[in-house]
């Protein structure tokens, strides 16, 4: 990333430079830049005072030498920042008004500010693993994180310069064939139901089946050998795995175009099927994996449980697991795709899968094989008002499908009450965004390694940090265009000069905040620092535009507030767009 973009990472630079001339040492001193207190500055430097503690100096003495030192510098801009000692040793950076406009001007608009994330050392090939259901099931509420966090990782990481590969890792050659087919045998189960619910069908086939297995002994070993003759390609196992498959695939299709969420590829576990035996052959030569109890595993000696835990790679009865899949999926992406980095989305109950995952490639590529790096983004679970996993009425998960079209109903309803001259159509366009945007930013909104409880009226509430809340402000600014009849990203706000009252001042400040929130964003994969930031955003428009009228008579003051409104349009809308939100124009 190129720092000069940040305000608060030029400061850092400039502070570690001055502290470079002082001699001091730069092992112990941390700059620590943050946003100051207002009436002081923008920025506050806070390394003074640990950095007197551990060499027994005086902080106000050192703090005065650095100061003088930043002021020295040669890139330091005196017209443009004040500095100032605050406390025992705090250093405060004020800039000027003209400094934070022109800052402003300068980047405000989409192709700079991608520009300014973009450079050689985020130009990664990054392969983001994300939604990846398992088929044979409908898509649950419990499938709604992976699919928004991982389609707003993919906008985050593109911006920021990554090369993205979006790959739909579907669950299609696991242990719930071997109950399905073992079932479909059993009760003589015939695909010919109506095509709209035979994705249920098969549910109640595999409900039934299970139970089966789990009551007879004989029954789970007959569905284990099923699996077994699957994956060795009997014909007759396999046309019942396509079937199953294919209503599957199609079934999540509908709800990734509600989604609007894409891949490059749906390379389900079954592609690997034949790849697997070069993983069980590399990592045996290699003496990553022995057999134990008739099993492939690998330990893990350096780790306090997968030392006697072991990753199995491949299961005593010679079937291959979800380990094997994913360490052939691992060879795959560097060998075909070349991939630099591999980012798995799913919930955080599979810490320990891809904490070996990790460990077992990481062994590989010490072995001399080339692969990709992975990260893995875990995440909560979403709760209902009982605090459990959220579920229906009669105790079944609820459909994915059914969430969703029940959030565009009820945002319909608030767009009629709100907005009731719109016409029809208008209406349900406004509300499909309103309704799909409100779930989505519900859950991108916090913290992904926290639960969260599924609130109705508090996802679609226009007030706080919601979708509605953050779309109405952005509607809001176009009519303020509209009513002038000017188009707020053709107009260049010529005659504008520098800010002047506290609210232009206030809310320019926020807008120089986004490259850091996005390094922040950017930082830990965490896309509720940006919902964080936009709402504080959305909230300083409101403050600046209830105190100063924009369409006043001076040309000069209306430019540079006109021009606020659409750097502040800007942004928001750049913001909501990476975390998946389509735009409304109206609402
Ligand atoms: N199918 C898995 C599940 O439903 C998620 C797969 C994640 N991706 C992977 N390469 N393991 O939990």
């Amino acid at each position: 990333m190129k720092e000069w973009f940040s305000i608060a990472q030029n400061i850092n630079l400039l502070v570690k430079n001055a502290v470079r001339s002082l001699d001091w040492d730069l092992e112990i001193f941390q700059a620590d830049i943050k946003p100051a207190d207002p009436r002081f500055g923008d920025f506050q430097s806070n390394g003074v005072l640990p950095y007197a503690k551990k060499t027994n100096q005086n902080p106000r003495t050192l703090a005065s030498n650095l100061e003088k030192a930043i002021q020295g510098s040669t890139n330091f801009p005196a017209e443009g920042i004040k500095t100032s000692i605050a406390g025992p040793g705090f250093i405060n950076f004020k800039l000027s008004h003209s400094f934070l406009f022109q800052w402003l001007n300068y980047f405000s608009n989409e192709k700079i500010l991608r520009s300014s994330f973009n450079s050689s050392d985020t130009n990664n090939k990054t392969i983001v693993d994300f939604s990846s259901p398992n088929t044979a099931k409908q898509m649950h509420v419990g499938h709604l994180r992976s699919a928004v966090i991982g389609e707003s990782l993919c906008r985050l990481l593109d911006f920021s310069g990554n090369q993205v590969i979006r790959d739909n890792h579907i669950g299609d050659w696991g242990t719930q064939f071997g109950i399905l087919i073992h079932a479909v045998k059993h009760f003589e189960f015939e695909f010919t139901g109506d095509p709209s619910h035979q994705l249920e069908d098969i549910e109640e086939l595999y409900r039934k089946g299970n139970q089966l297995a789990k009551e007879d002994l004989t029954a789970l070993d007959q569905a284990r050998a099923e699996l077994v003759e699957l994956q060795k390609g009997n014909e007759e196992h396999l046309t019942i795995w396509k079937k199953i498959n294919e209503l599957s695939y199609k079934a999540f299709q509908e709800i990734y175009d509600l989604l609007n969420i894409r891949f490059d590829f749906v390379l389900g576990e079954s592609f690997y099927r034949n790849q697997v035996n070069t993983v069980y052959k590399q990592l045996t030569d290699a003496k990553i994996a022995e057999i134990s109890e008739g099993a492939l595993v690998v330990f893990h000696p350096e780790h306090p449980r997968f030392n006697k835990q072991p990753f199995i790679i491949r299961k005593a009865d010679g079937a291959s697991n979800y380990a094997s899949t994913d360490l052939a999926t691992a060879l795959y992406r560097k060998n075909e795709l070349k991939a630099d980095k591999m980012v798995y989305v799913t919930d955080g109950r599979q810490q320990d899968h891809f904490e070996q995952l990790k460990r077992t490639v990481e062994k590989w590529q010490a072995s001399g094989t080339d692969l990709p790096s992975i990260q893995h983004i875990w995440f909560g679970t979403i709760l209902g008002s009982d605090n459990k996993a959220i579920k229906t009425r009669d105790g079944s998960p609820i459909k994915l499908k059914d969430l969703l079209e029940e959030s565009v109903t009820r945002a319909l309803s608030a767009v009629e009450e709100k907005n009731p001259n719109l016409s029809d159509v208008e209406k349900n366009e406004i509300a499909r965004v309103i309704g799909i945007g409100a779930v989505r930013y519900a859950d991108l909104s916090q913290n992904r390694t926290s639960d969260y409880v599924f609130e109705w009226d508090k996802i679609l509430s226009f007030d706080g940090n919601t979708a509605p809340y953050l779309l109405y402000a952005t509607a809001r600014i176009k009519s303020i265009f509209r009513k002038l009849k000017l188009n707020p990203d053709q107009t260049n706000f010529e005659q504008a000069t520098t800010y002047e009252t506290d609210a232009e001042i206030a809310l320019a400040r926020k807008l120089i905040g986004f490259v850091d929130a996005m390094y922040q964003t950017l930082s830990d994969l965490r896309p509720h620092l940006l919902c964080n930031y936009l709402y504080q955003l959305a909230g300083q428009f409101s403050s600046f535009y209830n105190a100063d009228k924009v369409n006043v008579k001076d040309p000069a003051i209306k430019d540079r507030r006109l021009q606020l409104c659409a750097q502040t349009l800007t942004i928001l809308e750049i913001g909501l767009h990476l975390l998946g939100l389509e735009k409304v124009e109206k609402m």
